[in-house]
């Protein structure tokens, strides 16, 4: 099985997306083949700026470094060192028929608040699935958020099999249950686009000031308090096991314990865990070179099966006459 995913380097990493997507390619690294870019094209309808964009790439490999995943076992590359990837995009246009893309979320909610949208944020799940399918991708690790996506990518895989023969992998998006959705500070969905996020590698007091800015709610401290409604225990719940969530929420239902408090345990699950990936993020940040070759690294094998997967494609599609 191959698994393969992407992440635009449009902002700092938060617990969103390790929890939603992340920590799955570091797991799914032990047992499947793994295959994790980052999508520096995706990040253009965004980023107008070469030097944000330079630096926030190298900055998001190295966090990926960071976090665990491991370059012995699995492939980590830029999205544009493999431009066949835009080729087969072109190619997957074709057999795309617009409703589809119509009826795309980033697209449609930008045109819902009436902003003008571009072409490539209108063709965006066509670059998104030529990304995936042209790995032979099985399992792509993403939150929910992304599930759309990856039916669009079968969707045009499968149109693309039945127009022309069985030439493409049709993938599976991989999404765990608990962690499908994390919960902002704000309540919302966490994301950068909504200013809510707690970022895994930002300086220790303002990972403090974001966790004890938590929205919660009136409650006096010595009142029974319900687990279920409070982004402070859903956040929790990310760094416990089944006992130790258990523990907490009848510590909740029980009153007494004040959502400070509760804030205060988050802090501490929070740099328990990610304290040694941010002392390894430190020490990257002085060898970027490092990172700089391994990227390098990734492009060749990845582009490798991206050759022979446009191979396939060419021939299936009569655009080779050889
Ligand atoms: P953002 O919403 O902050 O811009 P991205 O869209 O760049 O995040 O998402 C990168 C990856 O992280 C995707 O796989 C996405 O599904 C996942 N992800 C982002 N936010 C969350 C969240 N709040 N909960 C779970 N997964 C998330
Ligand atoms: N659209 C994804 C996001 O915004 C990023 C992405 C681009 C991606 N290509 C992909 C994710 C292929 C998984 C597989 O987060």
């Amino acid at each position: 099985m191959r698994a393969l995913s992407g992440t635009q380097p449009s902002g700092k990493l938060h617990i969103g997306n390790y929890f939603g997507a992340i920590r799955q390619y570091v797991q799914l690294q032990q047992e499947h083949e793994g295959f994790y870019f980052i999508a520096n094209y995706h990040a253009l309808t965004t980023i107008r700026s070469a030097e944000e964009m330079r630096q926030q790439t190298l900055e998001l490999a190295a966090d990926y470094l960071a976090l665990g995943l491991d370059p012995d076992r699995a492939t980590l590359f830029l999205q544009s060192d493999v431009p066949e990837v835009t080729e087969l995009a072109w190619v997957l246009s074709t057999v795309t028929p617009m409703g589809l893309l119509e009826r795309c979320h980033a697209y449609k909610d930008k045109i819902a608040q009436g902003l003008p949208a571009d072409h490539g944020l209108f063709a965006y799940p066509t670059l998104m699935a030529a990304d995936i399918l042209i790995y032979d991708s099985n399992l792509v690790p993403v939150g929910q958020d992304q599930k759309q996506h990856v039916e669009v990518t079968r969707d045009i895989g499968e149109r693309f099999n039945s127009t022309y023969g069985q030439t493409l992998v049709i993938p599976e998006a991989y999404i765990l249950k608990d962690t499908a959705t994390v919960v902002g500070v704000d309540g919302q969905k966490m994301s950068k686009s909504y200013d809510n996020t707690i970022c895994i590698f930002d300086p220790e007091k303002q990972v403090r000031k974001r966790i004890m800015s938590i929205v919660t709610d009136s409650t006096p401290l010595e009142d029974p308090k319900d687990p279920d409604n409070c982004s402070v225990y859903a956040l929790c719940c990310l760094f416990a096991d089944e006992a130790q969530k258990q523990e907490m929420a009848e510590r909740y239902r029980a009153g007494g314990m004040g959502y400070g408090d509760a804030k205060k345990e988050l802090f501490g699950c929070f740099m328990e865990y990610f304290g040694e990936a941010r002392k390894r993020r430190e020490q990257l940040a002085e060898d970027m070179g490092y990172v700089v070759d391994v990227l390098k690294q990734g492009a060749a094998r990845a582009r490798a099966v991206a050759q022979q997967t446009m191979e396939r494609v060419r021939q299936a599609c009569g655009v080779n006459i050889g």
